[in-house]
C-alpha cells in the first residue's frame, strides 16, 4: 500500500499465444506463480477468445482477476467482429484496457475511448485508460498531448465514478522496444498526470486515482520504476507472457 492505494499490475497478453492449448498452459502457470499474492491487485488480460479457458482455469482464485483488451461501447447489435461489455463480463472480466496505443494506431480516437469508458464504468467495471506520447520534444509539447488525451478520454466522467478509472501512462516509444522510460521520466509524468486530474476533479479525488506505467517493464527495472516512479503499478506486455517474470514484477510493487 502506498498512500492508501493498493498496487495494481495488469498483464496484457496482446495477440498471444498462438493456440488455446498454449493459453491454457500459460494461465495455469500464472495461477501457480501468483498463488498467495494478495497485497497487489493483479489482472490478466488475454485475447477475448481465450477468456473462457482463462476463466475456467482461474476458478475462484483470489490472486488475480481477468481483463479485456478492448470492448465495443454498445451492448449488442450489428457490429461485426466486435465484442460487448456484457459478453466479456459474463466471463468474469473486471477490468477493460482502453485506448492502448496499438489501438490508437489503428484509428481509435479519444472520442471513441470516452464512449467506451462511459459504458465500462456504467457497467460497474474498471476502465484502464492508456495515454502516452509518441515521441518527446525539447519544447515539452508532449505534455500537451498527454493532457489532451486525458481531458478528452475522461470527458463528462463523474467524480463518483473515478474509483473505476485507472490511467496507464505508456510512452509509445518504450512499448515492446526494450527502451524503458527512466524512473525519473515516469515520476515527472505521474506528477503531471496528477496535476491534470487535480485541475479537472480537485486534489482530494485526483490523489486517490491509480496511475500505472507501461512500456518494456521487466523484472530488472520494475523495483526502481515502482519506487522512484512512484506509480501505483504497471501495465505489462511482453513480460506478462512469462509467469515467473510476471510474478517478480508483481512482487516489485510490494517494495514500498
Ligand atoms: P511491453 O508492452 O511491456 O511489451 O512494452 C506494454 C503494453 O503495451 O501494454
Amino acid at each position: 500500500m502506498k498512500n492508501g492505494i493498493r498496487p495494481l499490475v495488469i498483464g496484457n497478453w496482446k495477440m498471444n499465444p498462438q493456440s488455446s492449448l498454449v493459453a491454457q498452459k500459460l494461465i495455469t502457470n500464472i495461477k501457480k506463480e501468483l498463488k498467495g499474492i494478495r497485497d497487489t491487485e493483479v489482472v490478466v488480460a488475454p485475447p477475448t477468445l481465450y477468456l473462457s479457458t482463462a476463466e475456467a482455469v482461474r476458478g475462484g482464485s483470489k490472486s488475480f482477476t481477468l481483463g479485456a483488451q478492448n470492448v465495443h461501447h454498445e451492448k449488442l447489435g450489428a457490429f461485426t467482429g466486435e465484442v460487448s461489455i456484457p459478453m466479456v463480463r459474463s466471463f468474469g472480466v473486471t477490468h477493460v484496457i482502453l485506448g492502448h496505443s496499438e489501438r490508437r494506431a489503428q484509428g481509435e480516437t479519444d472520442e471513441l475511448i470516452n464512449k467506451k469508458l462511459h459504458a465500462v464504468v456504467q457497467a460497474g467495471l474498471v476502465g484502464v485508460v492508456c495515454v502516452g506520447e509518441e515521441k518527446r520534444d525539447q519544447s515539452g509539447n508532449y505534455l500537451n498531448v498527454i493532457e489532451a488525451q486525458i481531458r478528452s478520454s475522461l470527458s463528462k466522467i463523474a467524480k463518483a465514478k473515478l474509483s473505476s478509472v485507472v490511467i496507464a501512462y505508456e510512452t509509445v516509444w518504450a512499448i515492446g522496444t526494450g527502451q524503458t522510460a527512466t524512473p525519473n521520466d515516469v515520476h515527472e509524468m505521474k506528477l503531471f498526470i496528477e496535476k491534470v486530474l487535480t485541475d479537472i476533479y480537485g486534489r482530494s479525488v485526483a490523489g486517490h486515482m491509480r496511475i500505472l506505467y507501461g512500456g518494456s517493464v521487466n523484472l530488472k527495472n520494475a523495483i526502481d520504476l515502482f519506487r522512484e516512479g512512484a506509480v501505483a503499478g504497471f501495465l505489462v506486455g511482453g513480460a506478462s507472457l512469462h509467469p515467473i517474470e510476471f510474478k517478480e514484477i508483481v512482487r516489485a510493487t510490494n517494495h514500498g
